[in-house]
């Protein structure tokens, strides 16, 4: 029996998918006043779970216990608190509040954990409003580099910009070394249909896809859409249409490669002028870097050859670029353990999804547990999870915990 189950998660996740910054639909973005009003709430509920909490100076909540024991190591768990445009309620915050109602349980059972907890809600992950994933763990491994405080959002506003309006403290320094942790675990959902033709509700990840990011301007030359001849056009959208099928026929005959042109801008933007310039993002990602690697050589040679082509100049801004990331060995297995002995049997999977934990994997040892979504979406706002499901997580996450606690007591 659960005292706090997954009624309770269920109900949570509802009230944090109601925080916004757009109204009608679930769109919380990097620094913003909806991500402001999630790391009250978040807090509060770390609070009760018996946390101490505070925001670093990155907008990343943070909900610190310590162990009776001074010299005890840290065990970290969460996820991010941002989401995509009209996002779904769980990627993400399943894995801040999935953690804390397994320790309102635990607390509720007077278990005492012999190491000390942290659950972090990071800031960003998604990449939204930088075109850049990562913004929230990189600042909290004390990882952000100049390149990416000096992109730009939409509105022409830097990162290092944003972070000043938001914070007047230092950007944060790593807050561990790597031996004063036991490692970082998160739950997420699996955003894939394998866990539901497997006809399981979790499953554990072996690795996290490389992935890289690109913003890519075509310029052309503007001009009348009644007068200019075809030929004679120099139409930058076509050139950058004829770029993303390029990318979609090499994803498409490449195995595991996908390749996905997710946001563009054209200017100036009217139905009777051609396109004289284009923005577009690109985001590439393999399980294995080699492919990754090659695949971004081969588009950076077809890009090159239709805007020759077609009397165009494309440029190309990367702003993100993370190998593969495989799971510790160690914490994976324990992991595996209290899969099987909820679930009896636990299934491998590699994530083709991005994860704090590919960032916290340069300082700690990582493990994932995916929980199954319904047909497999994600980044749509039907995305969903079953209670049936978050409650064989909650159980996975409980044993977990305290056959860990059993571990560092003897
Ligand atoms: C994060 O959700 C990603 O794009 O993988
Ligand atoms: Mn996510
Ligand atoms: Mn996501």
């Amino acid at each position: 029996m659960l005292t706090h189950d997954e009624k309770v998660l269920g109900s949570m996740l509802a009230e944090l998918g109601g925080i916004t910054d757009e109204p009608g639909r679930l769109t919380r973005t990097f620094l913003s006043p909806a991500m402001e009003r999630a790391a009250i709430l978040v807090g509060s509920w770390l609070q009760d779970a018996g946390l101490d909490v505070q925001v670093d100076s990155v907008g990343n909540v943070i909900g610190f216990r310590k162990a009776a024991n001074p010299k005890a190591k840290t065990l970290i768990l969460g996820s991010h608190l941002d989401t995509v445009r009209d996002a779904g309620r769980f990627d993400g915050p399943l894995g801040v509040l999935l953690p804390v109602v397994a320790l309102y349980e635990l607390n509720s059972r007077g278990v005492e954990l012999p190491f000390n907890v942290e659950i972090v809600g990071f800031s960003e992950e998604e990449g939204v409003r930088f075109a850049s994933a990562y913004l929230g763990s990189e600042g909290y491994t004390g990882r952000l580099k100049a390149g990416t405080l000096a992109l730009r959002d939409a509105a022409g506003v830097a990162v290092r910009d944003a972070l000043a309006a938001f914070s007047d403290k230092p950007l944060p320094k790593p807050r561990y070394r790597r031996s004063e942790l036991l490692g970082y675990v998160e739950v997420h959902i699996e955003q894939g249909p394998v866990l539901e033709k497997e006809k399981l509700a979790v499953g554990v990840v072996s690795a996290i896809a490389g992935q890289s990011r690109f913003k890519l301007t075509w310029t052309g030359k503007a001009g009348h859409a009644g007068t200019t001849p075809m030929a004679l056009r120099r139409d930058a959208f076509t050139g950058a249409a004829e770029f993303a099928l390029a990318a979609e026929q090499l994803a498409r005959r490449t195995p595991g490669l996908v390749a996905t042109v997710g946001s563009v801008t054209v200017a100036p933007g009217a139905a009777n002028v051609i396109p004289g310039q284009v923005l577009h993002t690109l985001d590439v990602r393999h399980a294995k870097d080699a492919v990754r690697r090659a695949a971004l050589f081969q588009l950076g040679r077809l890009g090159a050859q239709i805007a020759r082509r077609r009397g165009l100049k494309v440029s190309w801004q990367r702003t993100q670029d993370n190998g593969a990331t495989p799971c510790s060995p160690g914490l994976t297995t324990r992991l595996e353990r209290s899969v099987k002995a909820v679930q009896g049997r636990s299934l491998s999977l590699v994530s083709g999804a991005g994860h704090d934990g590919v960032v916290m994997s340069s300082l700690a040892p990582i493990a994932m547990l995916f929980v199954r979504s319904r047909h497999g979406l994600s980044h749509h706002p039907d995305e969903y999870t079953a209670p049936k499901d978050l409650r064989v997580a909650l159980e996975v996450m409980i044993d977990f915990l305290q056959k860990l606690a059993a571990e560092h007591r003897s």
